[in-house]
């Protein structure tokens, strides 16, 4: 729980409907903030009367500025960009170019849509946060062509972000999720699409991410206990990023 004397405001998180979107705005509600949730379609969460839940496709830009116009006279003070769009692995020469401009108008123009168009809502009032939820593909990139490379491109403009909108008042960092328990990734691994042992072996702490510790994470990022950080890229990834190279040692990867 938060302190109760920090100034909160109306936090608008995108891709709510999702795991991971879903648990951080319950967090943010728990900590004191007024959320707005918004997905494709709008979510349905227990979250306070206060609160609202509301359509919103990133990749529309016209809905995006909407829904800013309709908040202009609310506090705005925090966005979390969780939309996001998945991809299954298919090799680089055999990728659809229509897949690869969806996953970057989602992953990529629609987080920095958002961070415009609610951005200019803090910068009115000089004061803000922003985290977009990038992932471990940022640092490691694996073999998902379109996926990967807008993550990294997040990673990037969080950082050119942050240099701008500093001396607005607003912080801009990113979190990037190792293999988070989501129901989507839960669908993966009951489909048989991914192997948790597997995933599980390759992070330092031996075990996946619950979506409830990305949450933490972006509410620390949002509040004042983060007040001097930004342009940063906080990992939750269990390890991952630290140690899932170690398979190149075979006494430390695959045997241990
Ligand atoms: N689960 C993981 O292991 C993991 C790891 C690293 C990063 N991430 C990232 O975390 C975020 C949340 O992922 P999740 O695991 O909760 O997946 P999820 O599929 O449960 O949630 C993603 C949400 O984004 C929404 N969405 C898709 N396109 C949208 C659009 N155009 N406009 C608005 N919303 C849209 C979906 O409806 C969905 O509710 C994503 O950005 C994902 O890339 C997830």
């Amino acid at each position: 729980m938060a302190d109760r004397g920090e100034e909160r405001g109306v936090a608008l998180v995108t891709g709510a409907a999702g795991g991971i979107g879903a648990a951080i705005a319950l967090r943010l509600a728990r900590d004191g903030w007024t959320v707005v949730a918004t997905d494709l379609a709008a979510p349905r969460l227990a979250l306070p009367a206060d609160a609202l839940q509301l359509p919103l496709d990133v990749s529309d830009a016209a809905a995006v500025a909407a829904l800013a116009a309709r908040l202009a006279d609310r506090p705005v003070a925090a966005l979390v960009n969780a939309a996001g769009l998945f991809q299954d692995v298919v090799p680089f020469l055999d990728m659809d170019t229509a897949l690869e401009a969806r996953i970057f108008a989602v992953n990529y123009f629609g987080a920095l849509a958002c961070c415009r168009a609610f951005g200019r809502l803090m910068a009115a009032r000089g004061r803000g946060a922003i985290v977009n939820v990038t992932s471990i593909n940022e640092a490691r990139p694996l073999p998902l062509h379109a996926y990967a490379p807008a993550k990294a491109a997040l990673g990037a403009a969080t950082a050119l972000m942050a240099g701008d909108l500093g001396p607005l008042g607003i912080r801009v960092n990113a979190v990037a999720p190792g293999f988070t328990l989501t129901p989507t990734l839960k669908a993966k691994i009951e489909s048989g699409a991914r192997d948790a042992s597997v995933l599980e072996a390759h992070a330092a702490q031996r075990r996946l991410v619950e979506p409830d510790e990305v949450a933490a994470a972006t509410a620390f990022l949002l509040s004042d206990a983060a007040s001097a950080v930004t342009g940063a890229t906080l990992p939750v990834d269990a390890g991952w990023i630290a140690t899932a190279h170690w398979m190149n040692f075979r006494d430390l990867g695959r045997n241990r």
